[in-house]
């Protein structure tokens, strides 16, 4: 018997071998260690190898650590296995876990990799038994404890979602039940805020990236410098829209509070720039049809200029412009609700009913005169442009206006209140409509180049409403910035010189000159039947003999 025992022996070796052998195979724990501090950030040169990250967690107050690290474009994952298991990892610009801690452990390791070589900033907070655990109650997401906030772009709006907290538990206790009911102690309790804090316009350096977050690192700072999207309570549904700004970081904080303890936790924020960034170094953003819409606003924005301060005096000009912002807008909107076009075709198009559309006020103008009518058309454009910035303000964000209908009437009543109630004082209205409409378009040309966010919204708030039908759940927080700041006193002194300029070049012309068609038959010196001075189409004479 005894080769017996010896064979069982020879196999369970044989076993042990194997099973070490495929452990280290599939397992290679033999990553390098990083050994990081628990407070404050570090950067990370994270490449396609796996790497360990090790944080120190003896204090025994401690009951989790939160672990995130950010990359500017590549993905990192990160996993409490080097394996990697589908549900114990999390892919993603901004990637985070949360580790339970066990009454014995001294260590944690976190396993991360990137998909390309990259920097990454790397933290880890620590959470007592009182703070609120971020993503715990987990039902929708693949983790079982994810702390992360999920976000995604489309060309209009970002949606943002997070798994609800549960009640914090001390080191090694099990937590609570997430279905238990509404007692004193349990995750219905928890109330949740969601912020937004912006980066430096224009800047998309990874420098700028890990500074932002540095800025919203704690509950405090967060609501000190963030501003505020929204409050949720336990019920709330976790899922919010908002306005997608291409190019502009904007980074997502999610706070949860527990009130019978007077305790906070912030999940792992999440950040985006609404756009694809190139793979080139440094990265670039890139949205779709930024050269055709450059060309299109440059061209717009100059020809902007030149009828704020010269729109009175040269009414071809003006009527030509406002028909042309009226036709290409009609024409985006439609087209972008109604075709599957893509925006490069829709700019095209719309530049394309501009110019129709300006062609055919400037003619109207040149034949006929119609001062009334057309002045009537710039109120118009001028009224829609008062409206959207009324729009852009946090009224938008209350629960009525979510409703489609009652937004568009009261965009439409905007629009119309200003050229009904000017209408007696054509000449005040049109030098306005020219002043303010066209040092606007100008401004929003200046800051496509200085990328600035804030000019843009306005007009682009308006579109999106019309043509993506999930906008109207956007949240929309304004990023003013300095720049913003700058271009908006820009646009009010711009206005001021357009009316002072446009005020000079006509004071010593009638207030409404003859249409130039007439003029030059007066000059042929034809004579004109009395009866063609057709009191129907409101002639110009009559205001320029006045
Ligand atoms: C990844 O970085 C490590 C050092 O951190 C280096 O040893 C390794 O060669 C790199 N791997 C690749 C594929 O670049
Ligand atoms: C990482 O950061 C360092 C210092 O800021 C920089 O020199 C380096 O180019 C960065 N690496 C990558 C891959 O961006
Ligand atoms: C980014 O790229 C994806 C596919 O690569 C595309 O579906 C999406 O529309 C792009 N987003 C923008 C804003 O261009
Ligand atoms: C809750 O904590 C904050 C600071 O963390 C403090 O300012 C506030 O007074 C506390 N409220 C109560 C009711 O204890």
């Amino acid at each position: 018997m005894k080769w017996h025992r010896a064979l069982l022996f020879l196999r369970l070796l044989a076993t042990f071998a194997a099973n070490r052998l495929y452990a280290h195979e599939t397992a290679p724990d033999n990553a390098p260690v990083t050994n990081m501090p628990i407070s404050g950030s570090s950067i990370v040169t994270l490449n396609a190898t796996t790497v360990r990250l090790r944080w120190r967690a003896a204090d025994p107050l401690l009951a989790g650590l939160l672990v995130q690290l950010h990359t500017l474009a590549e993905t990192v994952t990160v996993s409490t296995s080097p394996t990697f298991p589908p549900d114990s990892s999390y892919s993603g610009t901004s990637a985070g876990l949360w580790v339970a801690l066990s009454p014995f452990d001294i260590h944690v390791n976190v396993y991360a990799r990137a998909s390309g070589v990259t920097n990454a900033s790397v933290s880890a907070t620590g959470y007592t038994g009182e703070d609120p655990v971020p993503g715990a109650c987990n039902l929708e997401f693949r983790m079982e404890n994810d702390p992360n906030v999920h976000l995604r772009f489309s060309e209009f709006e970002t949606v943002m979602e997070f798994a609800p907290a549960n009640v914090g538990v001390a080191r090694g206790e099990d937590p609570l039940s997430c279905d238990a009911g509404q007692g004193s102690r349990s995750r219905w309790q928890l109330t949740y805020e969601v912020y937004q804090y912006f980066l430096p316009e224009g800047d998309l350096s990874e420098g700028a990236l890990f500074d932002g977050l540095k800025v919203v690192d704690s509950v405090e700072a967060v609501r000190r410098h963030g501003s505020k999207m929204s409050s949720l309570s336990s019920s709330s549904k976790t899922k919010l829209f908002g306005h997608a700004f291409p190019g502009l970081g904007v980074i997502h904080v999610v706070v949860v509070s527990d009130p019978s303890f007077n305790t906070s936790s912030l999940y792992v924020p999440a950040v985006t720039y609404s756009c694809n960034f190139s793979s080139v170094v440094p990265p670039t953003c890139h949205t779709q049809g930024e050269i055709f819409s450059l060309v299109f606003l440059t061209l717009l924005g100059t020809y902007g200029l030149f009828v704020c301060f010269t729109g009175h005096r040269f009414l071809e000009a003006e009527y030509f412009f406002f028909g042309f912002l009226i036709s290409s807008f009609l024409c985006i909107l439609l087209m972008g609700r109604y075709s599957a076009q893509s925006i490069q075709l829709c700019v095209l198009y719309s530049a394309v009913a501009g110019w129709w559309g300006g062609f055919l006020c400037a003619l109207c103008r040149w034949r006929f005169g119609i001062p009334l009518l057309l002045t009537s058309l710039a109120g118009l454009v001028l009224g829609t442009l008062l409206a959207a910035v009324v729009m852009v303000t946090p009224v938008v964000n209350t629960e009525p206006l979510r409703n489609d209908l009652l937004y568009w009437v009261c965009v439409a009543t905007g629009a119309l209140v200003l050229p009904v109630l000017m209408l007696s004082c054509t000449r005040a209205l049109n030098m306005a409509a020219s002043a303010i409409v066209g040092s606007y378009v100008a401004v929003v040309a200046l800051g496509l180049y200085l990328h600035a966010a804030l000019p843009h919204v306005i007009s682009s708030a308006l579109l999106r409403r019309a043509v993506s039908p999930s906008y109207r759940q956007a949240l929309l927080v304004l990023p003013f910035q300095i720049l913003d700041g700058l271009l908006i006193v820009l646009w009010g002194a711009l206005m001021v010189c357009g009316l002072l300029s446009q005020w000079r070049l006509t004071r010593d012309r009638p207030h409404f000159p003859q249409c130039p068609y007439q003029e030059r038959r007066q000059h042929c010196g034809q004579p004109r039947p009395v009866d063609e001075r057709s009191p129907l189409l409101f002639d110009g004479q009559d205001f320029g003999s006045q």
